[in-house]
């Protein structure tokens, strides 16, 4: 795996991304499946939504292409190469540099500051704290929250708490970022400001983004949707907005 550098601000490039893939993903809880059979493609750079009704495994998927749960079945590869059996430390190791995270409420460190939060996976990385700070400061600044950020999560709004999230989410300059319903937790006009931050933000860094989210307007604003039913796909739909008809 390529060594990143980290730290750098939003403008930095950054070389071509991996492509996330996962074959034949079987998932079970006891004798139900909460994942059967998925196969997806994640090409880098991409937008997608993920839909489908409460329980139909989209949290599961997540988890499973981002190496924090062990698929039963199937394999997760990034760049060509397995990532599923590496052993835990190195999966952790690569959810660290090549994935970032924006849950529904954005867990942030309650004793730290914006900046300090934002830092935290550059830091991680073994990044010096000054380097790491200021790289934090200039996403935050990115994404609006410039004299924030000294501020720690409880004196921010809902929606900046989430913005800290997403600077989070793309500091270290990960391949893919995955959000789990990551304005679920803000009113519609937040959450759709929050929402077009966080696309907006990730296709500047060039990375692909997977966004869990029940949300219908938002999924069919996405260049493409994946719809779960039942622990399969049951619908992988591409705009196909610019193609005549
Ligand atoms: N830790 C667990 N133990 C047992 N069953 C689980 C566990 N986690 C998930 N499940 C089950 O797996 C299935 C898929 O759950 P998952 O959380 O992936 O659904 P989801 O599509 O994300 O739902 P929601 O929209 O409500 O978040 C569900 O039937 C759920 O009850
Ligand atoms: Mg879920």
């Amino acid at each position: 795996m390529t060594t990143r550098i980290t730290g750098q601000g939003p403008s930095t490039p950054v070389p071509a991304r991996p492509a996330l893939s996962g074959r034949g993903l079987s998932k079970r809880y006891g004798t139900q499946y909460a994942l059967s059979g998925v196969d997806i493609d994640i090409t880098p750079g991409e937008a997608m939504a993920i839909v489908g009704p409460s329980g139909s495994g989209k949290s599961t998927l997540l988890h499973v292409l981002a190496g924090i749960l062990p698929a039963d079945d199937g394999r997760v590869t990034l760049g060509g190469r397995r990532i599923d059996s590496l052993g835990e430390t190195k999966r952790s190791e690569l959810r660290r540099t090549e994935f970032g995270f924006v849950f529904q409420s954005g867990m942030l460190v309650g004793e730290l500051s914006a900046e300090e939060n934002a830092a935290l996976p550059t830091l991680l990385a073994g990044e010096g704290r000054r380097e790491a700070l200021a790289g934090a400061r200039r996403w935050l600044e990115h994404l609006g929250l410039k004299g924030k950020e000294r501020n720690r999560p409880g004196e921010l709004s809902g929606g900046q708490a989430q913005r800290v999230a997403i600077a989070r989410a793309l500091v270290h300059r990960p391949s893919v970022i995955f959000a789990d319903e990551p304005t679920g937790a803000l009113d519609t006009r937040t959450g759709g400001d929050t929402m077009q931050a966080l696309l907006a933000a990730a296709a500047e860094s060039g990375a692909a983004v997977v966004v869990v989210t029940h949300d219908r307007d938002l999924a069919t604003s996405l260049p493409r949707t994946v719809s779960l039913r039942d622990g399969r796909i049951d619908a992988d739909t591409r705009a196909t907005a610019g193609v005549p008809a």
